[in-house]
C-alpha cells in the first residue's frame, strides 16, 4: 500500500451520490411498508435475514432490509474497500496511521503455532508466563510476603485496561476460581481507591497496575495510594510479591518499584480497547485459567477466521457495520442501544461504549479532510430486563428512532424454575413490541372490551397508541462461555473496525481524549497559583477559587 493514509478506496463510498440516493429510496419504501408488513408478505425473512458465526446466531429480520437494500448495502462494502481493509489489517500493515502503527490484536488470538515469526517468541513467553502466574495464584502458590495465599486480586486500570477485564471476569463469574474475590479500581475519586482497600487484608491482597502507558494519572495514583495502603502495614520487600504490572512501558513500572519480574510487557501494536486480549487480561486469566483462557482466545479467533474467509454478505461483523451504517446514514438515527438479557453481561455495554466511540468518535477522514457524512452514534444499555421498567419507554414511544441489539442465551448456567424461559419470552416481547407495536382500533377495541366509556376513550386511546416499525437485531447463543465472550467482543471490534472503513476514518487513535488528560494537568498545576488561576477562562477561574475556599 502507497497510500501512507491507508485510504482503502480511491473516492470515499460515503461520496457516491447514486448509491446514497438509492440507500434513501429502499429507506422511504422499506420504512412505508413496514416491519409487520415485511413479515406478512414474506414468512421466510428470518431465514433470509440471519447469520451463524462462532456460535453467534444474528437475527437481522426485524430490521428495515431487503434484498435490494442488502445488495446496496454491499456495493457500499465493497466501494469502501472493505475487503482490502480487513486484509490490511490481519496482515499487519500500520493502518493506525496517525500513530503509524499496526492494530495486531487478533495476532494476540492466534496459537502459538499461528503467529508470525516477528512476534510469536515474545508473544509466546508472555502468554505463558501470564497463565503461569495465574496458575500459581488460582492454585495457593503464589504467597503474600506473610506466607498467605491471594484471596483478593485488584486490577488498577482505566479505559481499556479496567473495562474489557471488569467485564469478562464479570460475564465468566460461573468459570471463575471460587474464593477469589476481584476488584477493579478505575476512577481518581479518592472514594473508589480508599472503599476498595477497605474490603482487603493486605496479606492476602495482590495488585495488579494495567496501563498500557503507566503514564495514565489516574492508575498512577491509584496505584501509590494501593502501595503505600501496603507498606503502611507491611514491609517495603512486601511489594514483590503484592504488585504486577501490565505495561508497554517496563522503565516506568521498574522506576514504580515493580519487580521486573512481576511485569509483563505488551506492544504498541495492542490499542487499549483491545488490550483484554494481551496481559491486560491478567485478571481474567487468573478467574478462569489456562484453559477457559485459551477457550475465550479461540472464540475471538473463530470469529476472525470467519470475518477473515466469509463473504460479505454472509460475514456477520460485516452485515452488523452495514446495518449501523443503515440506522445511522441512512435512518437519521443518533444512538444504538445494547440490551443484554444476560446477567453476566452487565458490563459489556460499558465496555463497548469505549470500543465504539473512542474507536468511531472522529470527524476526520484518513486523509485529513473533515468529514461529510454521520460517524459514530452514542450507544449505550443495560441489562434486561431491568431496563424494560427504566427506558424502554423511550424505545416504545419516544420521539428519536433507537435501533436496538438484543443479546440473549438459550440456556441459563442457574436455571430456577420457568424464570430462563421468562427471560428469553421478555427479550423476545420486546423486540416483537418494537416491531408491530399496537394501532388505534385495537386499543380502542380493548378498551371497549373492558367496558370504558367512549369519552375516556377517545382521552385515553392516543396515549395508548405504539407506533411500531421500529428496528431491532437479535444475538442469540447457546450460554454464556468464555468461547462465546470471545466470539461476541470480536464481533463488535470487527463492526468497529468496518464501520471505520465506511466513513472512512481512523478508529485506532484517540486524539480528543488525549486533549482532556493534558488540560486536567494544567488546570491541576494552576489551582495553588495565583498568577495562572488569573489566566484561566472566568468560568474555570470562579470554580478553581470555589474549591480553594474549601480546601
Ligand atoms: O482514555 C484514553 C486511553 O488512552 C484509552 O485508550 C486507554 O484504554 C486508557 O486511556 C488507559 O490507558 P493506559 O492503559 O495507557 O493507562
Amino acid at each position: 500500500m502507497s497510500n501512507p493514509n491507508f485510504e482503502f478506496s480511491t473516492q470515499p463510498a460515503m461520496k457516491n451520490p447514486e448509491l446514497l440516493n438509492r440507500l434513501h429510496q429502499h429507506r422511504a419504501r422499506l420504512q412505508g411498508m413496514g416491519l409487520k408488513t415485511a413479515f406478512q408478505h414474506d414468512p421466510d425473512r428470518f431465514n433470509q435475514f440471519h447469520l451463524r458465526a462462532a456460535g453467534l446466531l444474528a437475527d437481522y429480520s426485524k430490521n428495515h432490509i431487503d434484498e435490494s437494500s442488502r445488495q446496496d448495502l454491499l456495493q457500499l462494502a465493497e466501494d469502501a474497500g472493505v475487503p482490502k481493509a480487513i486484509n490490511a489489517l490481519f496482515s499487519g500493515q500500520p493502518i493506525n496511521h496517525t500513530e503509524k502503527r499496526m492494530a495486531l490484536h487478533t495476532a494476540l488470538r492466534l496459537q502459538d503455532s499461528e503467529l508470525p515469526a516477528a512476534s510469536a517468541v515474545e508473544v509466546i513467553g508472555v502468554r505463558n508466563r501470564m497463565l503461569a502466574v495465574a496458575e500459581q495464584i488460582r492454585n495457593g502458590q503464589w504467597l503474600g510476603h506473610t506466607g498467605k495465599p491471594i484471596t483478593t486480586i485488584v486490577n488498577i486500570g482505566v479505559g481499556g485496561s479496567d473495562l474489557g477485564p471488569m467485564m469478562a471476569v464479570q460475564a465468566l463469574q460461573d468459570f471463575s476460581q471460587p474464593g477469589l474475590n476481584f476488584h477493579f479500581v478505575s476512577n481518581i475519586d479518592p472514594a473508589h481507591i480508599s472503599i476498595t482497600l477497605g474490603q482487603c487484608d493486605p496479606e492476602t491482597t495482590l495488585f495488579i497496575v494495567a496501563s498500557k502507558t503507566f503514564t495514565t494519572l489516574e492508575t498512577l495514583a491509584n496505584a501509590h495510594a494501593a502501595r503505600q495502603w501496603l507498606l503502611n502495614r507491611l514491609e517495603e520487600t512486601a511489594v514483590s510479591r503484592h504488585f504486577l504490572a501490565v505495561s508497554v512501558n517496563v522503565k516506568a513500572t521498574n522506576a514504580f518499584g515493580i519487580d521486573p519480574a512481576n511485569v509483563f510487557p505488551m506492544w504498541d501494536w495492542v490499542g487499549g480497547r483491545y488490550s483484554l486480549w494481551s496481559a491486560i487480561g491478567m485478571s481474567i486469566a487468573i478467574a478462569i485459567g489456562a484453559p477457559a483462557f485459551a477457550a475465550f482466545l479461540a472464540g475471538g479467533r473463530a470469529m476472525d477466521e470467519h470475518f477473515r474467509t466469509a463473504p460479505l454478505m454472509h460475514n456477520m461483523p460485516v452485515m452488523h457495520a452495514l446495518l449501523g451504517v443503515w440506522h445511522i446514514n441512512v435512518m437519521g438515527c443518533q444512538s444504538q442501544a445494547i440490551i443484554c438479557y444476560d446477567q453476566n453481561l452487565t458490563q459489556f455495554p460499558a465496555y463497548l461504549q469505549q470500543l465504539d466511540m473512542e474507536s468511531n468518535g472522529k470527524s476526520v477522514q484518513r486523509n485529513g479532510k473533515p468529514v461529510e457524512w454521520q460517524t459514530g452514534a452514542v450507544l449505550w444499555g443495560g441489562v434486561g430486563t431491568n431496563t424494560q421498567h427504566s427506558f424502554h419507554q423511550l424505545f416504545h414511544q419516544g420521539a428519536p428512532l433507537i435501533p436496538v441489539d438484543f443479546l440473549v442465551p438459550l440456556r441459563s448456567h442457574h436455571p430456577v424454575d420457568a424464570q430462563h424461559a421468562q427471560l428469553f419470552s421478555n427479550c423476545l416481547a420486546q423486540s416483537q413490541a418494537l416491531m408491530e407495536g399496537r394501532d388505534r382500533a385495537s386499543v380502542e377495541a380493548e378498551m371497549r372490551a373492558k367496558g370504558v366509556s367512549e369519552a375516556d376513550i377517545a382521552l385515553i386511546a392516543p396515549h395508548r397508541v405504539i407506533p411500531g416499525n421500529k428496528p431491532s437485531t437479535i444475538l442469540v447463543y447457546e450460554r454464556m462461555s468464555p468461547a462465546i465472550l470471545g466470539a461476541l467482543i470480536a464481533l463488535y471490534e470487527h463492526k468497529v473496525f468496518v464501520q471505520s472503513v465506511i466513513w472512512n476514518i481512523n478508529p485506532f487513535d484517540q486524539w480528543g481524549v488525549e486533549l482532556g488528560k493534558q488540560m486536567s494537568g494544567e488546570i491541576f498545576a494552576a489551582m495553588n497559583d495565583e498568577d495562572k488561576i488569573k489566566r484561566l477562562d472566568g468560568s474555570t477561574q470562579a470554580l478553581v477559587r470555589l474549591f480553594n475556599v474549601q480546601n
